[in-house]
């Protein structure tokens, strides 16, 4: 047999609101050109983001009405914090309402001036918040990884020689941890092999500094060395998942990605110091330490979801429907970041519309054109996003223009992802006619969710 099934039923349904494109355009104009400022409703596929966007299955919602909502001490927060125990092994279990909030509450305990926190690519909001602290967030990619075209089994890989070679530079005393972010999500999706997290844990080792995961989309990372790398064919993808989290000292953590939910999120740790210290801050910051910033409700259903999430044939049929958007996308000959990522399909807008250079943002052209054709919502990652500027003023862009189609966790059918790769592709087969954009509107930080755009 070679179709690959949706390994679920679906028992509840949610309409979508078609709109044409004549409304699609006023909808752009109105909002200034930036998908995020969209209502959801007028989104017909929504691909912004695979985070929070997760149908939860029948268990987990049988969860959410069987949640203890006790203040301390709650039953769901010891199945939950079982359930982070069974995959990674961590001593240490503390509920965030999301990731960024586990984030936070690292980095203003570790962060600081002067001080460096390495990583093969940081998220946007890792990345804030190591420099809200007032530390620098260096990203240390391998080669390989920066060139969409080139094909490679682990684009997310960390570049072993860089990484030994700024701990010198900087001094392993300025180094509080070195991070890395499975798969990496602003690079494409690409997966970490487990050689690579082993030559991170030897070289953190050599220095005696701490090694932590950002590991939002871990299972898929771990599906992607089973099937990419040498000697874990036959391991099971739980097993691969503890082997890989038992070389890190610890890991924050979306639990809108791999764990399957709408909200939550968590950070797991070994050090009892260092647990200390983050549970002082989330006490101020979050909430009791069993809860953090969740509801009991929403703690068991984490706990489900981190029980399903390991579930091989999910697994195949999730980094398969992703292969298949892409298959379908290069056969027309549309330019992505080669192979396709866990959770999404990047779009390299650099080569998809050569003659917008990056100070007209090619990537933000590209997802306003495909909302505006089918009604899609992707999400630019480029120089909207993490584009800096010199002295003068002038842009400096970032190594790649994408446009990310992230693809929610068991919400679309295979008939929606058909509609997507035929709106690309008509979009494509009339890419000249795209124009360039400049920011009206920017605010200093994480601009990409709020700024807004005209006509270049
Ligand atoms: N780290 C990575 C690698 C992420 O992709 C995200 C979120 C976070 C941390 C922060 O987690 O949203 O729960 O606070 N990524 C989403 C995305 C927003 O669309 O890729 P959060």
């Amino acid at each position: 047999m070679t179709t690959i099934i949706e390994p679920f039923r679906i028992k509840s349904v949610e309409p979508i609101k078609f709109t044409n494109e004549t409304e699609r355009k006023t909808i752009l104009k109105d909002t200034g050109y930036n998908p995020f400022l969209i209502h959801a409703d007028d989104v017909m596929i929504d691909l912004l983001t695979d985070s929070g966007t997760s149908a939860m299955s029948s268990k987990q919602w049988a969860g959410i009405m069987d949640g203890d909502e006790s203040y301390a001490g709650s039953r769901s927060f010891f199945r939950f914090e079982e359930a982070v125990k069974r995959i990674t092994g961590m001593d240490f279990v503390i509920p965030t309402h999301q990731g960024r909030a586990a984030e936070k509450i690292l980095f203003s305990i570790l962060g600081g001036k002067g001080k460096f926190f390495p990583n093969n690519t940081h998220f946007d909001t890792t990345r804030a918040n190591i420099e809200y602290s007032g530390a620098e967030a260096v990203d240390l990619l391998c080669e390989v990884g920066k060139h969409p075209e080139e094909k490679a089994d682990f684009k997310g890989n960390m570049d072993l020689d860089k990484l030994r070679a700024f701990i010198l530079e900087k001094g392993p005393e300025n180094i509080p941890l070195v991070f890395i972010t499975i798969t990496n999500n602003s690079g494409g999706g690409q997966p970490v092999s487990m050689e690579n997290i082993k030559g991170v844990r030897k070289i953190c080792d050599e220095f005696g500094l701490k090694f932590f995961i950002d590991a939002c989309r871990f299972a898929e990372n771990a599906y992607f060395i089973k099937i990419r790398e040498k000697g874990y064919e036959s391991k099971s993808v739980l097993e691969i998942c503890r082997e890989l989290f038992s070389y890190a000292d610890g890991m924050t953590m979306s639990a809108k990605k791999d764990a399957l939910v709408n909200i939550g999120g968590f950070l797991a740790l070994n050090d009892d110091k260092l647990a200390m210290n983050c549970r002082n801050v989330l006490i101020v910051t979050e909430g009791f330490p069993t809860y953090g910033g969740l509801a009991g409700r929403d703690l068991e259903a984490i706990a489900q979801g981190l029980e399903e999430i390991t579930d091989e044939n999910y697994l195949h049929y999730r980094i398969r429907s992703v292969e298949y958007l892409g298959e379908k996308l290069l056969a027309a000959g549309v330019p992505l970041i080669e192979p396709t990522g866990g959770h999404a399909v990047y779009l390299d807008a650099k080569r998809f519309c050569p003659h917008i250079p990056a100070e007209e943002f090619p990537g933000q052209a590209v997802s306003i054109a495909l909302y505006e054709k089918g009604g899609i919502r992707a999400c630019e990652i480029g120089s909207v996003m993490f584009g800096k500027y010199d002295e003068k003023g002038k842009l400096i862009p970032p190594p790649m223009e994408l446009v990310r189609l992230a693809i929610p966790r068991r919400v679309y059918t295979q008939s929606h992802i058909d509609y997507v790769a035929e709106i690309i592709i008509a979009v494509f087969n009339e890419r000249h006619l795209l124009k360039g954009y400049k920011l009206s509107y920017e605010a200093p930080m994480l601009r990409h969710f709020t700024a807004r755009f005209e006509l270049a």
